[in-house]
């Protein structure tokens, strides 16, 4: 299966840091063309990032996927603050990460919660990139695949197939942290997760499932060598140009 690498920029950049930020990637992407033969790539703006980004992506031929890092679970109306997928759509994106950890925690999303916004945005067409993972308490309580294996049941709503859903594993213990998963550890969820999902789902050897927690180019390789990790979610290094870049081409 091709890799994704995707970036999520969290609340990170402003105009200029973020314009300078994909005109960076796009140049990258241009100079070295058998990148984008081992591997796609996607960005995560802030919402009000998201019309100029998708020009400047636009005007490169379209190379790199576009998404949101949330969306609603409504399709329109009295809803303060909210942004809907289908205004997502109209605005260049294809994806939408949804159920990060730091949603869980800052927000109080739960997986009910995270299942009616998937099923909003698979109505409205978009991928979703689904975020699971176990905190340290859990993991070293021996409960990382019960957590994980919750999370996927009941986050993933019933309009998911393997075409438009992605699945991101991110163990909350290694985002933000310099703490990685090893590949062993990674894998093994990995293939917990394609087992999990092969219950719910038809073609579940189809959909993508990406690792993120402190990926950079350092450990990038190892990692997208795994059978079940297609790829990478971001955060930190995808703020750099050439650390994103380099970890895509950890993938060839
Ligand atoms: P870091 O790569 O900064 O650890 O963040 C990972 C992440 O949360 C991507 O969604």
């Amino acid at each position: 299966m091709k890799k994704l690498i995707a970036g999520n920029w969290k609340m990170n950049g402003s105009i200029q840091k973020n314009a300078l930020l994909i005109q960076g990637i796009i140049k990258g992407i241009e100079a070295e063309p058998n990148l984008l033969s081992a591997c796609d790539f996607a960005v995560f703006p802030p919402f009000v990032f998201i019309p100029s980004i998708n020009k400047e992506i636009k005007n490169a031929a379209g190379k790199i996927i576009l998404g949101a890092q949330d969306c609603s679970a409504f399709d329109a109306g009295a809803y303060t603050g909210e942004v809907s997928p289908l205004m997502l759509k109209e605005t260049g994106c294809t994806h939408v990460i949804l159920g990060h950890s730091e949603r869980r925690q800052y927000h109080g999303e739960t997986d009910e919660l995270i299942s009616r916004k998937a099923q909003a945005a698979n109505k409205a067409g978009l991928i979703t990139v689904i975020c699971v993972g176990e905190t340290l308490e859990e993991r070293e309580a021996g409960e990382a695949q019960k957590i994980v294996g919750r999370q996927l049941s009941s986050s993933i709503p019933e309009t998911a197939t393997a075409e438009n859903t992605i699945i991101a594993y991110e163990p909350v213990w290694a985002i933000g942290t310099g703490k990685t998963a090893t590949p062993d550890d990674a894998q093994a969820m990995h293939g917990f997760i394609r087992k999990k999902l092969n219950e719910q789902l038809e073609d579940s050897q189809k959909l993508r499932i990406l690792y993120g927690g402190s990926m950079k180019p350092e450990n990038a390789k190892d990692l997208l060598a795994a059978p079940d990790i297609d790829g990478g979610l971001i955060g930190g290094a995808s703020l750099q140009v050439a650390d994103f870049l380099s970890i895509g081409r950890a993938a060839l």
